[in-house]
């Protein structure tokens, strides 16, 4: 067990039981470029300094990421936004401690970008290089040190939610994570996204569909909730019933989505944050746990960052919402991983590469 409390630039570590204090500046360089977002950020001491992230318009024309596009603009984006990152903290590289970076899950090409720049980077300053997962990221998210946003304690559940996955996350510390449920197919961020290519809007669609969702009636339309095990998900016959359902009422009606936009993308939002509320619960109930965070892009749904607060006062769970900017892909949440593994002394040797593939839990 890993404990730790931060008394302005001292830290007392508790490792195995024994505290170790610490009497140091740590500034962490982390860099994200796991899909289409480049990201960079300065921690001091596990506060965010700067978080800068560069998003990649140019995907939106395709309804979806292009790989070859994404590390191209990567290429393009990451100089810049690494000295965003440091003038904006207000520092210079050579008071950089270590450089943490993204080493999966993702695009093998995105991936490289950044692991590529981290490791020369890191040589070229002799400092030490921290490998992050991507997923165990934005589940720690929540340890960055922000006023006003509670640090859920061990052991608590994690709704990981984003464009790739989908899972329901026990951690017991730090770097001890099991995965109890995950899905079958799409992650959810990918029913959102391909609803609205369905609907014609542009790319991301989640955060597209959440907001035409605000004015239009969740009860307006139903779609069948998938039948699988009780902490499983799966999305692709969701994604397949709305565009069945789309076509016949568009045969019936050509201008069927223009005119029922808001009710359409309402009833969607209702089916998806209620199959996610119904797992959770799940997820409560067989492990006695009530202490839920969400994570991941999909964490920024303004319906489910609701209902999971709302369960504070219905079912007595202790609910715990990212702040809004560490929801999708960004370097802060990386930071913080990296934060955490300096002060362990795990670092990484120049040798590592990036892993396209890469379980939460490893
Ligand atoms: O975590 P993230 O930035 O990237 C991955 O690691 O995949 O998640 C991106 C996903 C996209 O599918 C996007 O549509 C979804 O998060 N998303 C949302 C919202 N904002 C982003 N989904 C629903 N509601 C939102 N407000
Ligand atoms: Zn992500």
């Amino acid at each position: 067990m890993i404990c730790l409390f931060l008394l302005f630039t001292t830290q007392n570590l508790c490792l195995n039981n024994n505290f170790i204090r610490i009497e140091k500046s740590i500034y962490i360089l982390a860099i994200e470029s796991s899909c289409d977002d480049t990201s960079a950020a300065i921690l001091h001491n596990g506060k965010v300094l700067s978080n800068v992230v560069a998003n990649q318009e140019i995907h939106s024309a395709y309804g979806g990421v292009v790989p070859e596009l994404a590390s191209r603009a990567h290429q393009q984006n990451i100089v810049p936004v690494v000295q965003q990152a440091l003038q904006r903290a207000n520092i210079v590289k050579k008071d950089l401690s270590a450089i943490a970076f993204t080493k999966g899950p993702g695009l093998m090409g995105s991936l490289l970008v950044g692991t590529s720049f981290a490791k020369s980077l890191a040589q070229a300053l002799q400092i030490p290089l921290i490998a992050v997962n991507h997923m165990q990221a934005h589940i720690l998210a929540h340890f960055i040190e922000e006023d006003s946003y509670p640090k859920p304690p061990f052991p608590f559940l994690c709704l990981t939610i984003s464009g790739g996955h989908t899972e329901i996350v026990k951690i017991s510390d730090y770097f001890e994570m099991e995965i109890l449920g995950s899905t079958l197919d799409d992650a959810v961020g990918e029913a959102y996204d391909k609803s609205a290519k369905i609907l014609g809007l542009g790319y991301p669609g989640g955060p597209l569909i959440d907001k035409l969702a605000q004015s239009g009636n969740p009860k307006a339309y139903q779609f069948t909730k998938p039948k699988v095990g009780p902490l499983d998900f799966s999305f692709s016959g969701l994604k397949t019933a709305i565009l069945y359902f789309i076509r016949k009422k568009q045969a019936e009606n050509p201008d069927f989505i223009k005119e029922n936009l808001a009710d359409i993308c309402a009833s969607i939002q209702h089916t998806i944050v209620t199959i996610l509320m119904d797992k959770i619960a799940n997820a409560v109930e067989q492990t006695g746990i009530t202490h839920i965070a969400i994570a991941g892009g999909v964490s920024a749904n303004s319906e489910i960052r609701k209902r999971l607060k709302e369960t504070e006062k219905t079912k007595k769970w202790t609910a715990y919402i990212p702040k809004f900017e560490y929801t999708t892909d960004n370097a802060a949440m990386i930071g913080i991983v990296g934060y955490y593994k300096y002060l362990i002394d795990t670092f990484d040797p120049n040798t590592i590469t990036a892993s396209s593939r890469l379980k939460v839990d490893e």
